[in-house]
């Protein structure tokens, strides 16, 4: 799918995350499954992980980190809510209405998108796409998630790799050569290989590593060689990648595959773990706030997830305001 040059583009003007305040060591996995911290860290990339308490709702962090982006943007004029989330709070309604209502924006469209990891990015060309049909003229999009109430307890292979977080970007109408307007989108399914990573109904995650290992490095190196090419770019040109972070080995092959060494690879994943649609927002924010991404730089944003599901967009990273105030909250706090 791409979007069309001409006409109105979506343009990221506001940026937000937020992640839960506790932090759960490897160690503190050690103590209930049979694992070591060398293990977690070897083959995952993985020290810590943000793990919500029982609490707080999907609904909680997509407000809190949607409020920091609303705050970054200057804006609370927003005519669209669009929600990445693979953990609603309910199996119906979707959770995209209650944040709306709880930001204040009652009667604006709200809807949730269901893509697991590559939410995110599925989300980003829904709401690109209210932009461009002049449905909305700015759209608050958030991947919220608490993945780490997925996996059974006592299941070493998927517990320590989820965890909790969620992160918002704030797009307007724009034009299409300006900072921050978001490039040509590519999305992409396979549902015959769902089997790879499921949760059956009232069930745990059930989850084939190695295979889906490789489908990921496949399907996330074609994705960002795609959306760079509709992009006019060549991989020479991209000074960020900011893959959805599953595995530091999987985004290491990817960065093998496309010849895109390590500084131009945001990663984050030691210290959050992979946070399903939240992944590519906290990378995007705590990489801006830590000065590793910068205005200028162009940029793709490239996803993988259970679906199979697969996304990848570009965009020339804008000037963007951080949120003035943190996020004051006993449960989270702004990343
Ligand atoms: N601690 C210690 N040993 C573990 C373990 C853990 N937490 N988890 C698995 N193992 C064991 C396995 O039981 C296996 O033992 P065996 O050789 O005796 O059978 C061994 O380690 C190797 O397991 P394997 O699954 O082949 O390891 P791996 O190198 O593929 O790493 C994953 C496992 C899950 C980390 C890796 O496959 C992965 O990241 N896959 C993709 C996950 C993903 O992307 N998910 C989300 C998609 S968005």
């Amino acid at each position: 799918m791409t979007s069309p040059q001409t006409g109105p583009a979506a343009v990221i003007c506001g940026l937000g995350a937020v992640l839960p305040h506790r932090a759960v060591p490897n160690e503190e996995l050690c103590a209930e499954l049979d694992t070591t911290d060398e293990w977690i860290r070897t083959r995952t990339g993985i020290r810590e992980r943000r793990i919500a308490d029982a609490g707080v709702s999907t609904e909680d962090l997509a407000v809190a980190a949607a409020t920091q982006a609303l705050e970054s943007s200057g804006t609370n004029d927003v005519h669209a809510v669009v929600l990445a989330t693979t953990t609603p709070d309910h199996l119906m309604p979707a959770t995209a209405p209650s944040v709306a209502a709880r930001l204040g924006l009652t009667g604006v469209a709200a809807f949730d998108v269901a893509a697991v990891c590559t939410g995110f990015v599925y989300a980003l060309a829904a709401a690109a796409g209210l932009i461009t049909t002049q449905t909305a003229r700015t759209v608050l999009v958030v991947g919220a998630d608490r993945m780490s109430q997925l996996p059974a307890a006592d299941d070493r292979t998927t517990r320590p790799l989820f965890a909790d977080g969620a992160g918002a970007v704030v797009l307007r109408s724009g034009t299409a050569t300006e900072p921050g307007a978001l490039g040509p989108m590519v999305l992409g399914s396979d549902g015959a290989h769902r089997d790879l990573l499921i949760v059956p109904h009232g069930g745990h995650m059930k989850m084939q590593g190695p295979n889906l290992f490789r489908h990921a490095v496949d399907r996330m190196s074609a994705v960002t060689r795609q959306a760079v090419q509709l992009a006019g770019w060549r991989l020479a040109d991209v000074d960020r990648i900011v893959p959805h972070q599953a595995n530091a080995r999987i985004t290491a092959a990817v960065g093998r595959h496309l010849t895109i060494d390590a500084d131009r690879r945001v990663q984050n994943i030691e210290y959050v773990g992979n946070t399903g649609a939240a992944s590519i927002p906290l990378a995007l924010a705590q990489a801006s706030a830590g000065g590793t991404l910068r205005p200028g730089h162009r940029v793709c944003l490239t996803a993988f997830g259970a679906g199979l599901t697969w996304g990848a967009t570009t965009v020339t990273w804008p000037d963007l305001k951080p949120a003035a105030h943190p996020h004051h909250d006993t449960a989270m706090e702004r990343t």
